[in-house]
């Protein structure tokens, strides 16, 4: 949910740490401050966006080659000057920032205030620092050993880093359920939530496990479980590059990750389709191979738009694999009682591989005897380190908060899997197998044409800019389309919109449809195609306004829709892939022309690590 950073060494740390929370500010924004040692502890702390802190805090003293900082998701405590973190202990001595929830704070905060603390903030966070200065204070501990006996007494998530002014060279992280990476540099280290704001410094990381806590010092490093066991420090080699996280030319990191979809795409795939001998690779899977041939059922559990994938899959792993598949919201499934059994293969779906109601779905699966799968995009993150088996994007870093790149890279993987179970369970001929991953080979230079209709939908999104509703519809693998499509539209436009099965219209959302109701139609030649065009005149005889994502050289529905998409001819298998991409530059435009920030839309945050 928010982005922390913390560093100690040589450099000035303020640098280090705005330049660092700008590159998480997509996490999570709606405060930012910093804390720097200089003598003691000075923090710079407010409501907004990390440049109006840095405009803040313009004139005042930043030196100090140690601190820390921190963009915030609020949970606890509305966004304000003074919910900000860090936050300090009672006595001004300890300073904390947290990303995560600490979920027992009341009773903490009740019996610290029967103690005598007073507290300067409604957060939750604040109740940990005190609880921190109180054990600290009663027990005569030093800093690490009173950090990691308070976290005993905590219930719920965090990813914190702790400073004492009695330890001016000093810094403190410990996580659980929230992430965490360390940088190790020469005679310096930096932490942050992702490796995007150390990577332009070091190669080297070491994530942080849940139950760890860190003790840094510039030439020091010492890790132990908060159980007090010694761990091993395990260093790996980014393969992030600096040039990832820039804009590269593009007004915003979404239109950006919606460009790179043809690389992103092809990369996915890469090393794992061999067309000419109808052969997958899933490298991942691979020690998997007989309870794939032998699954009864397969549960997709994920969040928003990677869900949406997971109705895509639900369609092609019936379709090709034919294993019944139900897809579950991860945060719905986790509070029922499902029935799951050992036969069960679940597929948790993550772009950021953080999501806590995904994880926790995971665990609950996990612990009822299934096997789990994960589709995730962040290498490193939590979700792949709690699956038994899984298969990675590859789809590079998605800084834009609405998930665009992700989600076609997410299809493909799911595709690619979808086909991987029909071979093992031969369900499907050789001859087709080698025919479908021929024209999934050809499909990054499908979705290069279908960019190539931009300039077309610039002047679609001019026409339906100032609209307060939206509907979109779909059939088949369209309805997962046109529920990603109203998602994008309604998360970064502000727009109203819904997507629907296009035969659910007259079950209800008819009576919506009149000359003020834009209707997007997911209007390709498939086998619902004639199903759809009574569905577009359904939507015409009331005045509604339809815009139709048709296959290039359409005349039927051209003849009868407002505005036209063409998209290229392709198997229906790929259509989800290709439809998509109209759909999310429709959205961007949209946003852009109604003076939205695309990248960091109001309220949302990239990776919801929260429940
Ligand atoms: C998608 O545009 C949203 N940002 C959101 O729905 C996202 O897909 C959802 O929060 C799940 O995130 P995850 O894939 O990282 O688990
Ligand atoms: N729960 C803390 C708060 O509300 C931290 C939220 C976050 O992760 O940004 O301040």
């Amino acid at each position: 949910m928010c982005g922390i950073v913390g560093y100690i060494g040589h450099r000035n740390a303020w640098d280090v740490i705005i330049k660092g929370l700008h590159r998480l500010e997509y996490r999570g924004y709606d405060s930012a401050g910093v804390a720097l040692m200089n003598g003691d502890i000075k923090t710079y702390k407010k409501a907004g966006k990390v440049s109006d802190l840095e405009n803040f805090a313009h004139d005042l003293d930043k030196s100090g080659s140690v601190g820390m900082g921190h963009t915030r998701w609020a949970t606890h405590g509305a966004p304000s000057d003074r919910n900000s973190h860090p936050h300090y202990s009672g006595d001004g001595r300890l300073s904390i920032i947290h990303n995560g929830i600490i979920e027992n704070y009341a009773v903490l905060k009740e019996a610290l205030q029967l103690k005598g603390h007073e507290f300067r903030s409604d957060t939750d966070t604040e109740v940990l620092i005190h609880l921190i200065e109180e054990i600290q204070n009663s027990d005569g501990l030093e800093l690490f050993e009173a950090v990691r006996v308070a976290l005993h007494e905590v219930v719920g998530a965090y990813a914190i880093v702790v400073m004492s002014n009695e330890d001016p060279d000093v810094l403190i992280a410990a996580r659980k359920g929230s992430p965490m990476v360390i940088g190790v540099g020469q005679d310096e280290y930096f932490i942050a939530s992702d490796a995007s704001p150390i990577v332009e410094y070091t190669k080297n990381v070491i994530y942080l496990k849940d139950n760890q806590i860190a003790y840094i010092k510039r030439d020091e490093l010492v890790i132990k479980s908060t159980d007090n066991r010694i761990q091993t420090p395990y260093i790996q080699e980014l393969e992030l590059k600096l040039e990832m996280l820039e804009k590269g030319g593009f007004d915003h990191f979404m239109l950006k990750e919606i460009y790179e979809q043809p690389r992103s795409i092809k990369d996915c795939m890469r090393g794992r389709i061999y067309p000419n001998e109808g052969k997958i690779q899933l490298g991942g899977l691979n020690e998997y191979t007989e309870k794939l041939k032998n699954v009864d059922r397969i549960i997709i559990i994920a969040c928003g738009t990677s869900w949406h994938a997971g109705l895509v899959a639900e369609y092609l792993i019936e379709e090709y694999g034919r294993v019944p598949v139900e897809v579950e919201y991860a945060s719905e499934f986790r509070y029922r009682n499902p029935i799951i059994s050992e036969k069960d293969i679940v597929i948790a779906i993550s772009q950021s591989g953080e999501t806590a109601d995904t994880m926790a779905a995971i665990e609950m699966a996990k612990e009822k005897g299934a096997t789990i799968f994960g589709v995730c995009n962040v290498v490193g993150s939590s979700i792949p380190r709690i699956t038994h088996a899984g298969v990675y994007t590859h789809a590079g870093p998605e800084i834009g908060v609405a998930s665009t790149k992700a989600f076609t890279a997410q299809v493909t993987v799911l595709t690619l899997i979808a086909f991987f179970i029909a071979e093992k369970r031969g369900t499907i001929k050789q001859s087709e197998l080698v025919h479908l991953l021929t024209e999934l080979e050809d499909v990054p230079g499908l979705v290069e044409k279908c960019l190539e209709a931009n300039d077309h939908i610039v002047q679609i999104a001019e026409e339906l800019k100032d609209s307060r509703n939206c509907l979109f519809l779909g059939r088949g693998t369209g309805f997962p389309v046109a529920l990603e499509g109203a998602l994008k539209l309604k998360e970064i436009s502000y727009i109203h919109a819904e997507g629907y099965p296009a035969a659910e219209m007259k079950h209800g959302p008819i009576a919506l449809i009149d000359e003020d109701m834009p209707v997007v139609v997911i209007a390709t030649k498939n086998s619902s195609y004639e199903k759809v065009i009574s569905n577009i005149q359904e939507v015409k005889a009331r005045k509604g306004t339809v815009i139709a994502i048709v296959t290039e050289g359409d005349k039927d529905v051209t003849k009868m829709a407002d505005y036209t998409i063409e998209i290229p001819n392709a198997n229906e298998a790929f259509l989800p892939l290709l439809a998509t991409v109209p759909l999310q530059l429709l959205s961007y435009h949209i946003a852009v022309m109604r003076g939205c920030n695309v990248d960091q839309p109001r309220n949302l945050a990239k990776s919801v690590t929260v429940e």
